[in-house]
């Protein structure tokens, strides 16, 4: 699963960026061996806890009122991760690989298309609206 430009970017850098080293990170596990899978799954852990986090933060600052939704949808992920996680550090990969392989991607494509556009939808209009009250402060000077 490579990154499509057109499928996946949601106009936001900064979301984007982060889908992009995700989207990265997880093509890298599929063809991995035994040892680079156990590193690279710790960094996919690590990766996804602080996109979480940024999301997070985004949401509050922006008031995205689906948060709650949201916000659960990432801490059942990041828990089944962390699940997965306790199996690769004792060196049994299986159900790891196929997860990177099948669930999480498919997860991937589904949350991006709803919860995430969504949330990128309405940054991308407050940024809009904070603009234009911008401009009628100016004008108004
Ligand atoms: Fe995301
Ligand atoms: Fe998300």
């Amino acid at each position: 699963m490579d990154w499509d430009e057109s499928q996946y970017s949601l106009g936001l850098e900064e979301m984007d960026a982060t889908h992009r080293e995700f989207l990265a990170l997880v093509r890298e596990l599929q063809t991995a061996d035994h040892d680079t899978f156990m590193f690279l799954f710790q960094k996919l852990v690590e990766h996804t806890k602080l996109h979480f986090v940024e999301e997070g933060r985004l949401m509050r600052l922006y008031k995205f009122p689906a948060l709650g939704e949201h916000e659960g949808e990432h801490h059942r992920v990041y828990g089944d991760l962390l699940q997965f996680n306790r199996n690769v550090k004792n060196g049994r990969l299986a159900l790891a690989r196929a997860y990177v392989k099948e669930g999480l991607t498919d997860w991937f494509k589904l949350h991006i298309g709803s919860m995430d556009s969504a949330l990128a939808a309405h940054i991308l209009r407050c940024q809009e609206s904070e603009f234009e009250i911008e401009g009628l402060v100016q004008i108004g000077t």
